[in-house]
């Protein structure tokens, strides 16, 4: 989810490139670069940090040219460092290469390349792109034969823009991550988001997934990889340029629970083995942890449920594992021996009571781990293994995307876990890796037909809302009262479906919608828990597959996929998340900014 801008026609590139780079900021901020073509060659600037240190690196007269291309990276693959930025090069800097996405297949390509004479000098998979062309070009391919036979050994998703040395030509691919053209008398864009040009031309043309475009100051050409012409027209875009960050959506949590279906398709790439369903994760090794005995999993807020999450898919997988408040480890943490790994759960990787509980299991000799959105935080540094979870960067103070990448990638942790444990792969892997793949076709179904809009709108005068579920689905109901009070401002309280009988039932009155989310684990109980509820006036709204009994009873039903009990809580949340966002946009609340709520919370 990085941002990538690039420029064709008349007069120097340099400055459009910096305003592109400034626009597509919020995307990722970890690194950004430029190259431009500047006569004698390509000329790269490129460094760690933000935009503004790298426009303040440049001597504006420096560097000129017609044509260029920039980037600002979140990391995925390697650290924020100056190396890791993009552009890359070939490393003759004939051709530069800048890319979003993740290339699955990079690994056996470096190591082919490298075998063949071809020097690396970053740790990203990007870098493959360019050698990759170059192998071509020494091949003897022309720059255009070059870039395509490059583009057809590639796996995984990728926007890829490249620009060769002597020419006024952009040659941009898509496949999984967005691309866009921007249309101009003489001049040219091709980026990742429209924000990036929007302030120059309004006319654009959407890439789909197989096109390559071919852009030089007369003119672009849309073609297949194989070369065939396809058709694709140019639209005008009605954005205020300041909100274009948001694209079609008013609010960055709606942009951000939309974003599901790719965050999630990020978080999985690569990481199951085609060659055998195993699950691959980063540089463990097989057998890395075979001598975990039991697993604390330390998390906060959001996160906390996530973390909750991981622990109910490991117990179930036969991993002793419990989820522990960050904020309560620290008087409370659970005895620690020589088998115990400590997980934590942090989208930002800088939440004070999740470092404090982190650095107290280090202290105390646990193994560490961190589940992180940030590469560079504070908990991917400190822990003694990272997991990201790729999901992109998370405007919105409320947490959506980050939650479902870290339940999946939790999930996935807990099954390789269990693997490891055993010597060999769960009994029921086969069964779930289909599902986890089919997982964001079934989230983008989820947004495509919620009735979360008329549901919210239905009960909008109720002043207190309660969610419930059972196994997997306890914190999903969690997490849907969070979400739900956070930017709602309203109360709203989760529970274990079977914990209601036990006291909340008290407050149930014909005021209190109940939302009852249905997985499919002991759902017979969890629909009693619910009539329990309804006897008492209030009204019932099940979360769960069409044709499910408690469809019958409910007063409304929120349509969820069928699909492994395992997942069927991530589908059931982008519901609840809806829910939460229409109720909020009735009421009017700054939903991008709840108040007393910050995104990062840096003090115990
Ligand atoms: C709620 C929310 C917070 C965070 C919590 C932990 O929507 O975002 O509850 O989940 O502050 O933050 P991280 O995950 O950054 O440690």
């Amino acid at each position: 989810m990085c941002g990538i801008i690039g420029r064709v026609g008349d007069g120097n590139a340099i400055e459009t490139l910096l305003t592109g780079l400034e626009n597509l900021e919020y995307r990722g901020y970890d690194s950004a670069g430029v190259a431009v073509q500047n006569g004698a060659g390509i000329d790269v600037q490129k460094r760690s940090g933000k935009v503004e240190a790298l426009i303040d690196s440049i001597e504006p007269d420096a560097i000129e040219g017609r044509v260029g291309i920039g980037h600002t990276r979140w990391s995925t693959h390697g650290p924020p460092t100056d190396e890791n930025a993009h552009p890359h090069t070939d490393g003759t800097e004939d051709v530069a290469v800048v890319h979003n996405g993740i290339i699955e297949n990079y690994a056996g390509l470096r190591s082919q390349l490298q075998a063949a004479g071809y020097e690396f000098t970053s740790d990203t998979d990007t870098e493959v792109v360019p050698h990759l062309i170059q192998s071509y070009l020494d091949g003897g391919a022309d720059n255009e034969t070059a870039f395509r036979e490059a583009i057809a050994d590639l796996e995984g998703s990728y926007a890829i823009t490249a620009m060769f040395s002597g020419e006024h030509v952009l040659y941009a691919a898509r496949q999984g991550s967005p691309l866009v053209v921007g249309v101009e008398d003489g001049e040219y864009f091709l980026a990742s988001d429209v924000p990036a040009f929007l302030e120059y031309t309004d006319s654009v043309v959407y890439l789909r997934d197989g096109d390559v475009a071919v852009v030089d100051p007369d003119g672009v050409e849309f073609t297949d990889l194989a070369g065939n012409r396809v058709d694709r027209e140019p639209e005008t875009v009605e954005w205020d340029p300041e909100e274009a960050g948001k694209g079609e959506y008013d609010h960055f949590m709606l942009k951000e629970i939309h974003e599901q279906p790719t965050s999630l398709a990020q978080a999985i790439e690569g990481r199951i083995d085609p060659e055998n369903g195993r699950i691959a994760l980063e540089d463990f090794g097989p057998g890395t942890f075979a001598g975990v005995s039991n697993v604390q999993l330390v998390a906060c807020g959001t996160s906390y449920h996530a973390a909750l999450y991981g622990a109910l898919t490991l117990n179930q997988a036969g991993v002793r594992a419990t989820a522990l408040l960050a904020n309560e480890y620290g008087v409370a943490a659970p005895p620690i021996d020589d088998g115990t790994l400590v997980i934590a759960v942090t989208q930002s990787g800088e939440t004070a009571d999740t470092l404090r509980a982190l650095r107290r299991a280090k202290t105390n000799g646990a193994e560490t781990v961190t589940v992180t959105n940030v590469v560079g935080s504070t908990a991917a540094r400190e822990a003694d293994e990272t997991l990201f979870i790729r999901a992109g960067p998370e405007i919105g103070v409320a947490a959506t995307k980050t939650f479902s990448s870290q339940a999946v990638m939790l999930t996935l942790l807990a099954q390789r876990i269990a693997a490891d444990r055993r010597g060999e792969p769960p009994a029921d892997l086969d069964s779930l890796l289909p599902d986890l793949a089919a997982m964001p076709d079934e989230i983008e179904a989820v947004l495509e037909s919620s009735d979360a809009a008329a549901i919210a709108s239905r009960y909008r005068s109720s002043r207190s809302y309660f969610f419930i579920g059972r196994g997997l689905a306890y914190p999903v109901a969690l997490e849907g009262a969070l979400k739900f009070k956070e930017i709602t401002y309203e109360h709203a309280e989760g529970f274990a479906a079977g914990e209601l009988k036990h006291g909340p039932l008290a407050l149930v009155t014909p005021e209190t919608p109940v939302f009852a989310v249905f997985t499919g684990q002991e759902d017979e109980k969890t629909l009693h828990n619910a009539e329990e509820a309804q006897t008492r006036g209030a009204p019932l709204v099940a979360v769960c597959p069409d044709g499910h009994p408690a469809c019958e009873i409910a007063d409304a039903h929120l349509e969820i996929p069928e699909t492994d009990p395992t997942l069927a809580g991530l589908l059931a949340n982008v519901q609840l998340q809806l829910v939460s966002y229409h109720a909020a946009e009735l009421l009017d609340r700054p939903i991008d900014k709840p108040r007393n709520l910050a995104k990062s919370v840096t003090v115990e």
